[in-house]
């Protein structure tokens, strides 16, 4: 896997043609696919299940499928997101009863593990859990709505959990979501993060590849 990962959300793709759109934007040079799964009850929209995440699979997508659960409660559908075809599975912690369990649930059918942190949200749940989890991702928008824009304190955020991975020793992807554009990737990444979800910044554009290929520039220099 390369340094920087780029994870389209599907968010603010065009769901008539959601086969069509994963496969351009994965042509287009994107590493993940990005998947928002909201319930209209922890976060305030709805949006696509496991079913859409098989159908993406039997479309013939094999690009890792980053599933992003805006859900509570949160174990019960993290199975059926494994059977579907998710290969890493994030929530938010404060939507879960009992976090070590929902992690150990999501590694137990195969997938990599990872917390989400709101703009707002406390970063002492990783306290006991670093060696169970994959990816950290953190929230520089809040979670609901694509097309919001970021929030700078998150930086000093990112700072701060590219500080305890480093500590940790364990190699854990650092993915942030919301607000991310070509004109901020640079200063998130010299943060120190190393994933990045955008939804509005590659979707609304016609040309993906051109989008996609400034933001790599932007992260090379
Ligand atoms: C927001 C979602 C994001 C969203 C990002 O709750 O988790 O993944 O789609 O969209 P942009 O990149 O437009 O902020
Ligand atoms: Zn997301």
């Amino acid at each position: 896997m390369s340094k920087f990962l780029i994870a389209p959300s599907i968010l603010s793709a065009d769901f008539a043609r959601l086969g069509e759109e994963v496969e351009n934007v994965l042509a287009a040079g994107a590493d993940v696919v990005h998947f928002d799964v909201m319930d209209n009850h922890y976060v305030p929209n709805l949006t696509i299940g496991p079913m859409v995440c098989q159908a993406l699979r039997d479309y013939g997508i094999q690009a890792p499928i980053d599933v992003h659960l805006m859900v509570k409660p949160v174990d019960r559908i993290i199975p059926d997101f494994a059977k579907a075809g998710a290969s890493i599975i994030t929530f938010h912690p404060e939507a879960s009863e009992h976090v070590d369990r929902s992690l150990q649930l999501i590694k137990d059918h195969g997938c990599q593990a990872g917390l989400v942190f709101n703009p707002a949200t406390p970063l002492h749940y990783l306290d006991y859990v670093m060696d169970k989890v994959d990816v950290i991702l953190l929230m520089s928008v809040n979670p609901g709505f694509g097309g919001q824009s970021f929030i700078p304190a998150t930086l000093d955020k990112i700072r701060e959990v590219r500080r305890r991975i480093d500590e940790s020793g364990r190699d854990i992807r650092l993915e942030i979501d919301g607000g991310v554009k070509v004109d901020n990737i640079a200063e998130i990444a010299a943060a120190g993060a190393d994933m990045f979800v955008a939804g509005s910044a590659i979707f609304a554009k016609d040309d993906y590849k051109v989008e996609i290929d400034k933001m790599r520039e932007q992260l090379a220099s």
